[in-house]
């Protein structure tokens, strides 16, 4: 059975109402209940996490070897293109980790189109809304399963 860490990061709480014309109308509860049903089918055990702080994702990655993860599936949001600590935390954390996004960065404001994750991610799923995360889940079970 693989076991994955997912982690959502700031503002991700709001999706429903958040920007809905970017986002869409999905709700992260919504979201988190599709990712379990996909996981399911895959024998595979999901631990979900949320958070609006920087120190705490990095907390989060940062103890996912020792808590037994496989792999890290992540929607950094806003840290995407600042933090310079989620970044190193995926670069030391010695795990595949997969980068998603609902919305296409790139087609966006100029600021969002660096990420700091990237260059360290196994891959970027990104512009799918909340397909993203599916095909993002799907990417990271494959990843492991063929090491
Ligand atoms: C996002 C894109 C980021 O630029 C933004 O700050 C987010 C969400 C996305 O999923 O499209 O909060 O990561």
């Amino acid at each position: 059975m693989l076991k994955i860490l997912i982690i959502h990061g700031p503002n991700l709480n709001l999706l429903g109402t958040r920007e809905p014309g970017i986002y869409g109308v999905v709700t992260l509860a919504k979201i988190n209940q599709m990712l379990k049903s996909q996981a399911k089918k895959s024998k595979t055990r999901l631990v979900i996490k949320q958070s609006n702080h920087e120190g705490e994702i990095v907390d989060f990655i940062g103890e996912a070897g020792k808590n037994k993860f496989q792999g890290i599936l992540i929607n950094p949001a806003a840290y995407t293109h600042t933090s310079v600590a989620v970044r190193d935390a995926v670069a030391a954390c010695g795990l595949p980790v997969v980068e998603v996004h609902l919305s296409n960065i790139y087609s966006r404001e100029e600021f969002r189109h660096k990420s700091l994750i990237s260059p360290v991610a196994r891959g970027t799923i990104l512009g799918f809304g909340a397909q993203s995360y599916l095909l993002g889940l799907a990417a990271i079970c494959d990843l492991i399963e063929s090491k």
